[in-house]
């Protein structure tokens, strides 16, 4: 079977068991302060689990995107070193939420493993959790009365709470699991060799885990306890790529056909060739080339869905760490596979030809992957050349002390500053016949690790419940409603705390999609509490408060700030033109690539390979404006069906966790999947107007705009200027000719001056160089003078042009009220008397009161003491001749 062949069976297994197929979320999640990319199938399930979401359809399958580089589950590191860790990989998962539970599961994975893909039984172990005494957890006995239907008993082994307690992250649901390892050993080995039992999480490549059965059953606090969930759910995971990789019969999952037509474009590219070895310490060339290999062709699948989701690489955050996995995959090209330009976006091709049919968000956005990539990859290429540089420094001086070991904290601020991780500087040093300190540098390591944790202390205590239920969000309809707190938790940060409330009914907006969160106040009968901000997090409004209600209990009328919500979904709505604006100016690539809204301004990001032109900025703004003057009602679906919604046109962010129905937002032509609070029809924008247009990555352009109120403050300023100015030349009726006229004249004057003052500069050289003096055979000129600070420079110049050899010009000149001072000294008074007039004139500067500098020939110093003019020059002269 192929890859796609292998997945589709899966669905289709548990479909026939009654299991809805569900797509995959996005890889990367926007509304879990938790979480940054989705690591496991169950995530876009937590509020199901936690009971605050509704659990129909109870069994679902799909296969889900994972990433898992950062928290609780980070494999990065072991990623192409060994063949079975990937940090981008698909997770086949079936979901019984309240239904099925141990035995059920149990039961279902070995129908699909032995009857329908035919597995060996013999091949296959079980582990299940010994239990946790501390936390009083048993053994699972369950579990293993399950297994035991199966298998024979020397197959069912205990596992610890590493291996078999599951753990979404610090905080949520998890349980017991049950994990199902393969022996893919050879029979020569398996027969007579160490037995397969004794293998299992050995780290032997070829006794692995593929899947993974969890039994969800506790939520784990902030506090560290345990509280069981309402009902028992079964989670399961399954690695997809293990599994096509047992049952194509390979080594390695980079064997497999979804890994192999890559490493043949990168054999392609770099010439080299792919060595099937298995993991080892990396000790032979050949081992490093396929290491190389393998972690680029990992790397690139994680990079291009990550951006493809919509989640470009960056400084911060989730961007952060697409960007590190992308410069570890250059690291690795350039070190060891020859590559010191720009390739990895080359492979995009391939991996769109492989995956783009299951995945048709990369198809679409093909070209915007493939330029960020590239740029990327030049501009961290251009690191690496910097930090080359320096480290070839930094060995110079080593051999100029003769030293041979780098210190710490230079191989540190190489990868600090300049992301050059040890190994490379190792390496490089190494060749040269250096060494580094590598304690050194890991104590800095866990110095700058330990002020990122100071640094980011955020503590949230758990949440107080007074009671249970799911939040219904009354907003689209109302700006007040009644409403009681069903749980409040505090959140203490560095430098304040907060408290976060979670209403039944709420009529505010949590910051979503861009659209700030809304601002007002809750009110009960005796006090009055203001709500700053309102987040949204697992899909509920969260509201921000400095203080907690004296009764928390009591009833309150919600109230949002309306002006500000008005403003705000004026502002949401223009997106939604300029949107439709842009695609009809630009073509149909303009995807929008993120966008901001607040009662003030929109911000919104377009996918264009180029700078947009006034003219079609131009075009854009007709286009809202004409919409916002033919004011189109707002026409909104809630509950639409998925299907519905696309058969309407509507369109859908790249990225965007979408459930089975949306609200469609139509305004005329423009139809879009949206859950923010729009106007009620085009005309409440007011007008519309592109204050600026600029470059955020490649590939990206970034539009700010402003709308009504603000549109007509800022046409007031403008008028109210531009009547100053019409006042300053008279009112006269055509301004620009007016000026026009006055910028020519303006021109012709300064020409004017400048011949006068080059007449006066000639007129005056020429008065010097006649009273020149000498003195022991030196032509001394010497003058001080009125004049600008340009004139006193060409004068000495054409003094100098006057007489070029042994001469000592020195002018002091005034100019409002400023002295300076300008030496100049003909060649051989330099080259043959050993004089520096930069020397000479910083000391002369001293009676100005001020300081300057220049050439051996030339100097000039400015000053602040007019009276000590006459003395400088003197003192310039002294010091001359
Ligand atoms: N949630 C389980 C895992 O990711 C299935 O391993």
């Amino acid at each position: 079977m192929t890859a796609n062949e292998i997945r589709e069976s899966f669905k289709k297994f548990f479909e026939s068991k009654g299991h809805v197929i569900v797509p995959s979320a996005p890889m990367v999640i926007k509304d879990d302060p938790t979480l940054m990319f989705t690591n496991a199938g169950m995530n876009q399930w937590k509020d199901v689990i936690l009971g605050i979401k509704d659990p129909e359809p109870r069994r679902r399958t799909d296969s889900q995107k994972c990433l898992r580089v950062s928290g609780k589950h980070n494999d990065l590191e072991e990623v192409g070193h060994d063949t079975y860790h990937h940090t981008m990989f698909e997770m086949l998962g079936n979901w019984s939420f309240g239904d099925y539970f141990k035995e059920g599961a149990i039961d279902y994975a070995w129908e699909y493993l032995v009857d329908v893909l035919q597995l060996n039984p013999e091949d296959l172990y079980v582990t299940v959790f010994e239990g946790s005494p501390a936390e009083g957890i048993d053994r699972d006995e369950e579990a293993v009365r399950c297994w035991a239907k199966h298998l024979p008993a020397d197959h069912i082994l205990d596992g610890n709470r590493h291996d078999n307690f599951w753990e979404m992250g610090d905080t949520g649901p998890c349980g017991p699991c049950s994990e199902i390892h393969i022996d893919s050993r050879p029979p020569e080995e398996k027969n007579g060799g160490i037995p397969g039992r004794e293998l299992v999480n050995k780290d032997n490549p070829q006794v692995i885990e593929i899947w993974n059965i969890v039994f969800m059953q506790f939520n784990r606090k902030a506090d560290g306890s345990l509280t069981p969930l309402a009902m028992n759910v079964i989670d399961t995971g399954m690695g997809f790529e293990r599994l096509v990789r047992m049952l194509q019969g390979k080594h390695s999952n980079y064997d497999t056909d979804i890994f192999q037509p890559i490493i043949r474009e990168i054999e392609q590219l770099s010439g080299m060739r792919y060595g099937f070895t298995t993991p080892t310490d990396a000790r032979t060339e050949q081992e490093k080339i396929d290491i190389a290999m393998r972690v680029v062709a990992d790397h690139l699948r994680a990079v291009a869905f990550s951006i493809a989701d919509g989640q470009l690489p960056g400084n911060a955050k989730a961007g952060y760490v697409i960007r590190r996995i992308l410069r570890r995959a250059v690291r690795y090209a350039y070190t060891f596979l020859g590559q010191k330009e720009a390739f990895i976006y080359k492979l995009l091709n391939v991996l769109i030809h492989e995956m783009g049919q299951a995945y048709p968000e990369l198809t679409a956005q093909r070209e915007l992957i493939g330029r960020v990539i590239k740029e990327e990859e030049d501009s961290f290429l251009r690191t690496l050349d910097k930090g080359i540089t320096l480290l070839n420094e930094a060995m110079h001086q080593l051999e100029e002390k003769h030293e041979t070991q780098l210190d710490g904290q230079e191989a540190f601020r190489l990868f600090d500053t300049y992301g050059f991780p040890l190994d490379l500087t190792e390496l490089i040093c190494r060749e040269n016949g250096y060494t580094v300190d590598i304690e050194a540098f890991n104590r800095e390591m866990q110095q700058q690790k330990q002020r990122a944790r100071n640094a980011a202390v955020v503590e949230n205590e758990d949440w107080t419940i007074l009671f249970e239920g799911e939040q219904q969000f009354v907003g689209y309809d109302y700006s007040e409603y009644e409403c009681k707190i069903m749980r409040y938790r505090k959140v203490n940060q560095k430098k304040r705390s907060f408290y976060e409330l979670v209403l039944d009914y709420t009529p505010f907006y949590g910051e979503m999609g861009g659209q700030v969160g809304d601002q007002g106040v809750l009110v009960s009968e005796d006090e009055t509490i203001e709500v700053i901000d309102t987040k949204r997090e697992n899909n509920q409004s969260i509201h921000i408060v400095k203080e907690l209600p004296k009764n928390p209990t009591a009833h309150f009328m919600a109230c949002v700030d309306t002006d500000k919500r008005e403003a705000s979904a004026a502002n949401h709505t223009a997106t939604h033109l300029l949107d439709y604006a842009l695609k009809q100016v630009l073509g149909e690539h303009a995807e929008q690539k993120g966008s901001y809204v607040s009662p003030d301004t929109l911000r919104f990001d377009v996918a264009h390979f180029q700078k947009i032109t006034d003219d079609e900025l131009r075009q854009v703004e007709r286009i809202v404006n004409r919409m916002i003057r033919q004011d189109i009602p707002l026409d909104e679906h809630r509950d639409t069906p998925i299907d519905e919604a696309r058969k309407m046109g509507a369109i859908a962010l790249f990225g965007e966790k979408y459930g089975d129905t949306v609200r469609v937002v139509r305004f005329g032509p423009s139809c879009e999947f949206c859950g923010g609070i729009h106007a009620t029809s085009t005309g409440r924008i007011g007008f519309f107007k592109i204050i600026s247009e600029s470059s955020v990555a490649a590939g990206i352009r970034r539009i700010e705009a402003m709308t009504g109120q603000v549109c007509e403050d800022a046409i007031y300023l403008l008028q109210d200027t531009f009547c100053d100015l019409k006042a300053m030349f008279n009112n006269a009726s055509d301004l620009k000719a007016v000026l026009m006229k006055y910028i020519e004249e303006h021109d012709a004057m300064k020409k004017s001056i400048e011949r006068f003052r080059q007449q006066a500069v000639e007129r005056t050289a020429k008065n010097l160089v006649e009273h020149a003096q000498t003195v022991n055979g030196i032509h001394v000129v010497k003058a001080v003078l009125p004049m600008e600070p340009a004139s006193a420079k060409d004068i000495v110049f054409k003094v100098r042009e006057a007489i070029p050899s042994s001469l000592v010009c020195i002018i002091g000149s005034i100019h409002e009220d400023h002295p300076m001072l300008s030496l100049m000294f003909s060649d051989d008074m330099v080259s043959e008397h050993g004089l520096n007039a930069g020397t000479i004139i910083r000391q002369a500067a001293k009676l100005i009161k001020g300081g300057g500098g220049g050439q051996p020939h030339y100097a000039q110093a400015g000053g602040k003491d007019v009276d000590g003019l006459n003395a400088a020059v003197d003192e310039a002269l002294r010091l001359s001749i």
